[in-house]
């Protein structure tokens, strides 16, 4: 579209953006990824308060004190849940990726002033997530990998034999997004402390469930600030907080931690900054909205929501377990988890995307294979018997893994040194039958080449992928 000369009339708009938004994935219950959904009542909350709070900007707390109140509302809440000691403080921040690029620049500053390290290197679990390695490119750490046991969880032995002098921070993942299972905490934190380095665990995930999973009684592994050594934390508001995207905080143990996460710039001609986040001016509207939502639920709510999920994952684990040629990669610490199949994968995504559910294949990297990715929220927990009836369905005489095309595969090894002279990556999304920015039903044959192809050749034809997507 151009910019209309004459402006169109509300009703105009508002038909146009609700045409946009019914192509959308719906929160009916039936995707197992991207969905964390607590219902149609804390939907209309959420609307309700977003839209109140769409004009604070975050930029300046003293002119609006309300961003302040409910930034210290919402962290405090959160403090509670991970049983932040005395003196912890907190950010909230725009996600999980904000949260962990923030804990990794507090680390890289922090380290750099109490013990000159100039070439900043962390400690990173194989299955951590991507945006550590996001926060290290962007931040210019190194990332020491830290090789996973046969259950994905790092191996402090392997973390010990890779600690050295310029390590300033070792990461822990409670849960890990891929196989929901939760890294052993104390002895990752044990060894940042034996070195005076630091420790953050990501519980962008998990950390608005594990604390209500322990309430209902299970048998939580630690992974909070109970942990000595554990000197910050990530807990995303927008997954399990059950808040609209953009909300996130990052829990640190002492204030000066917090302090080497600030920014502040008085060398220019106009206004001092001082900004807690990455951004400058800053909606603070999902906040509030989490702040309404977290009150609504109350741990009453959080609790029975927790308890539900877990429930339906069990019913999920148990039916994968009697469904031939189906396999769990890890029992999960939590209710998100990864389950492959002795047929092509692939294959089974796809015949469950045309049964109309939602699930996210996954490539095998390292020691994990190719796989689906399930993520259990109490919109789809509901659904959890009909999906099992589909499943069983689906995996029946899955063809075996498919390798993609000799000729596709020659083009990806030309990829691997950037992207060939004259390549048109129109047509090359075309001829995997990608139109309009959207994939095609069935998918497989796309999943299949992402799987066979490196890292590297993959990080490039997603970012192609996305370069056609957008003007
Ligand atoms: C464990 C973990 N860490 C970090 C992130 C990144 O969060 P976001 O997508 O909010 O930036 C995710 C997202 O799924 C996650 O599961």
């Amino acid at each position: 579209m151009t910019l209309p000369e004459q402006g169109l009339s509300r009703d105009e708009i508002v038909a146009a953006l609700a045409d946009h938004r019914s192509r959308d994935l719906p929160s009916d219950g039936r995707a197992f990824a991207f969905v964390y959904d607590a219902g149609e009542e804390l939907r209309a909350l959420s609307r309700e308060t977003f839209g109140a709070f769409m004009g604070v900007n975050g930029l300046d707390p003293t002119v609006y004190p309300s961003a302040r109140l409910i930034e210290n509302q919402v962290v405090s809440a959160c403090l509670e849940l991970v049983q932040a000691p005395e003196g912890a403080c907190g950010t909230a921040t725009a996600g999980g990726t904000e949260s962990v690029m923030l804990a990794v620049k507090s680390a890289r500053d922090f380290m750099r002033r109490a013990k000159g390290i100039t070439k900043p290197k962390m400690l990173l679990p194989e299955t951590a997530h991507a945006c550590f390695h996001k926060a290290a490119a962007y931040l210019g750490v190194e990332v020491v990998v830290v090789d996973v046991d046969e259950t994905f969880r790092a191996i402090p032995a392997d973390a010990r034999a890779k600690m050295d002098d310029d390590v300033v921070l070792v990461v822990g993942s409670a849960p890990s997004y891929a196989h929901g299972v939760i890294d052993p905490i104390p002895e990752l934190a044990a060894l940042a402390q034996e070195h005076g380095v630091l420790m953050h665990v990501d519980a962008c995930v998990g950390g608005w469930v594990l604390p209500f999973l322990r309430d209902v009684g299970l048998d939580v592994p630690p992974f909070d600030f109970a942990v000595e050594g554990v000197t910050s934390l990530s807990m995303d508001l927008h997954k399990y907080g059950f808040a609209p995207k953009g909300v996130s905080a990052l829990i640190q143990r002492r204030r000066e931690l917090r302090d080497a996460q600030y920014y502040a710039c008085a060398r220019w001609s106009g206004y001092s900054i001082v900004n807690s986040t990455t951004l400058g001016s800053k909606s603070i509207a999902a906040m509030a909205a989490s702040l309404a939502v977290m009150s609504h639920l109350g741990k009453v709510g959080y609790r029975a929501n927790a308890k539900r999920m877990w429930d339906a994952t069990q019913t999920l684990l148990a039916a994968i377990e009697t469904i031939p040629g189906l396999r769990l990669l890890a029992k999960p610490d939590m209710n998100l988890f990864a389950m492959t199949s002795e047929g092509d994968v692939f294959e089974l995504a796809d015949r469950l995307t045309e049964r109309g559910w939602l699930v996210q294949p996954t490539y095998a990297f390292g020691r994990s294979p190719a796989h689906i990715h399930f993520t259990i929220d109490p919109g789809n927990a509901g659904r959890v018997d009909a999906f099992i009836a589909d499943l069983r369905a689906c995996a029946a005489d899955l063809p075996p893994p498919a390798a993609p095309p000799a000729q596709v595969l020659a083009l990806l090894s030309q990829l691997g040194d950037g992207a060939p002279a004259g390549l048109d990556s129109g047509a090359l999304m075309a001829s995997l039958g990608i139109t309009n920015g959207q994939l095609p039903t069935r998918a497989a044959t796309i999943h299949r080449l992402l799987d066979a192809a490196p890292p590297e050749v993959r990080e490039k034809l997603l970012i192609l992928f996305v370069g056609e997507l957008f003007s």
